[in-house]
């Protein structure tokens, strides 16, 4: 089962996501067979070396990043022989002279990797057109952030437009490749015992929580212009809602899923002003301790502007306003410097219609269904049984029905993110890209939220680092006589 022949041109080659997320997907590619023989990559960046030298320093990156038990040596050499690397300006037209001959030599189909800052997407899509390196069949990956308002995100895609159809945009939000992700579509569309209970009828409120333990070292740079809102929100975070609010696509082609996803971004409620303080809320670490160490604050990190009010974290409510949804708030959290590294998604389903058990445990009646993105991917759904013992009577016991993927199917691995898109820009499908409407949807509702922000002046709420956030996000949540699901 290999892939199509096909050849890869890598914009930004040396870049950190080629080094840490894209060359191990490619070996891992190249490890399960599926990079067909005769593919090619092109490695292209602005340091001066020969190819030779970048294979190597390509080899030693790998050995870092790929897990000791997965790297093979024999694998790692044979996917760096189909390397080439060119040295090139960006922006010097003539420089690409040199790509068209690479093409050249060769007859397969492209891929263009567009692994650098977005200001670069247009200049290198006029480039590649000018010197006929690509033609109407050439698929064009590109990463987020996609602008950083709805009007700057208009004028990249505006760019790559002029040159390319959206049928050959891959826009890349690497949490459409996780695994669990992906099968939010299958729990939702191959299970009836879940469809038919997918609504406000049955669902009484849904948690989204995506935790990083880390902080901002390093990047402080790039995601003090951007916050945690432009970063994690306006993409990975709505993608996951729309994944979970959409209605039932015909089929699993990639415009029925889209065009789902785009009628629930569509049907956002606006968060005006005047609701602001009740359904958002904005956070910025201070120092604490993480992994039991102690660290700075984000205005204390190396590099940092001490003035910034950028937030590293966000809580807020968002509400669908639509038939299936309405009166069904979503919460949503994310934020750096939490606890633990945690992704999951909470569907709390409504209690029964008439209670007859113990008064005391009335608060345990209601199913769960809890969704593990990571660690530990899986699912598990919370019931309630009768406790055990005779002095027990029908005292109420809550469990998991548990399914864990790498147990249940005995995944020796679960894939990278990034493997699974890779493979599926290779196959052509683009179920788990980005449209362009739906990043211009996602960026009107998160612009009105920075916009009010930006009106009030107010700065965000200090949270010590290894706790879950201001405490205001908790008060979010219990105004409306609920809390963020701990396990018990
Ligand atoms: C990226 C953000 O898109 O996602 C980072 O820019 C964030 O700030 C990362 O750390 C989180 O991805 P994952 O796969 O580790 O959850």
């Amino acid at each position: 089962n290999t892939g199509t022949r096909c050849d890869l041109m890598l914009f930004g080659a040396l870049g950190d996501l080629a080094r840490r997320k894209l060359f191990p997907a490619l070996y891992q590619l190249e490890r399960a067979g599926l990079l067909a023989p005769g593919s090619r990559i092109l490695a292209i960046a602005r340091t001066r070396a020969n190819t030779r030298e970048i294979r190597e320093r390509l080899f030693e990156k790998l050995r870092d990043h790929v897990k000791a038990r997965d790297f093979d040596e024999a694998v790692a050499r044979t996917l760096l022989e189909r390397v080439d690397y060119q040295l090139l300006d960006f922006t010097d037209s003539e420089g690409f002279g040199a790509l068209r001959e690479w093409r050249d030599e060769l007859r397969n189909e492209l891929i263009v990797y567009m692994a650098t800052p977005p200001s670069m997407y247009g200049v290198i899509a006029r480039n590649l057109k000018a010197t006929r390196c690509c033609n109407d069949r050439t698929r064009v990956v590109v990463e987020k952030p996609i602008g950083h308002d709805l009007a700057s995100s208009q004028v990249i895609n505006d760019e790559l437009g002029e040159v390319y159809r959206e049928s050959q945009l891959f826009r890349i939000d690497h949490y459409l490749g996780k695994e669990t992700v992906q099968n939010l579509i299958a729990l939702r569309f191959a299970n009836n015992l879940f469809a038919s209970q997918w609504d406000q009828n049955h669902i009484s409120h849904v948690e989204i929580t995506v935790a990083e333990s880390v902080g901002i070292e390093g990047r402080w740079g790039y995601f003090d212009q951007a916050g945690q809102i432009r970063d994690m929100i306006q993409n990975h975070l709505l993608q996951l809602l729309c994944l979970i609010a959409m209605d039932p696509p015909a089929d699993l082609s990639a415009d029925s899923i889209r065009d789902e996803k785009v009628k629930v971004l569509k049907a956002l409620k606006q968060i005006t002003p005047d609701i602001m303080e009740r359904y958002v809320v904005r956070g910025q670490y201070t120092s604490g301790t993480s992994d039991g160490k102690p660290v700075p604050g984000y205005l204390d990190e190396e590099g940092a502007n001490r003035g910034s009010s950028t937030e590293t974290f966000v809580a807020l409510k968002a509400e669908i306003d639509n038939w299936r949804w309405s009166g069904v708030p979503f919460y949503i959290r994310t934020g750096k410097r939490l606890p633990e590294k945690l992704s999951q998604i909470i569907i709390h389903f409504k209690p029964a219609p008439h209670y007859i058990f113990d008064p005391d445990q009335k608060h345990l009646a209601n199913n769960k269904l809890i969704i593990r993105l990571q660690p530990d991917e899986g699912m598990e759904l919370k019931i309630l049984t009768k406790d055990q013992g005779l002095d027990k009577g029908m005292r109420l016991r809550q469990g998991p029905l548990e399914l864990t993927f790498s147990e249940t199917f005995e995944a020796e691995r679960i894939p990278d993110a990034y493997e699974r898109l890779l493979w599926e820009v290779m196959r052509g499908n683009q179920y788990l890209f980005v449209r362009r409407d739906e990043v211009e949807y996602a960026w009107r509702w998160v612009d009105q939220i920075i916009g009010n922000w930006k009106d009030s002046g107010e700065p965000p709420k200090r949270y010590a680092s290894g706790t879950w956030g201001p405490v205001a996000s908790i008060a979010m949540i219990t105004r409306d006589g609920r809390s963020w699901y701990e396990d018990a």
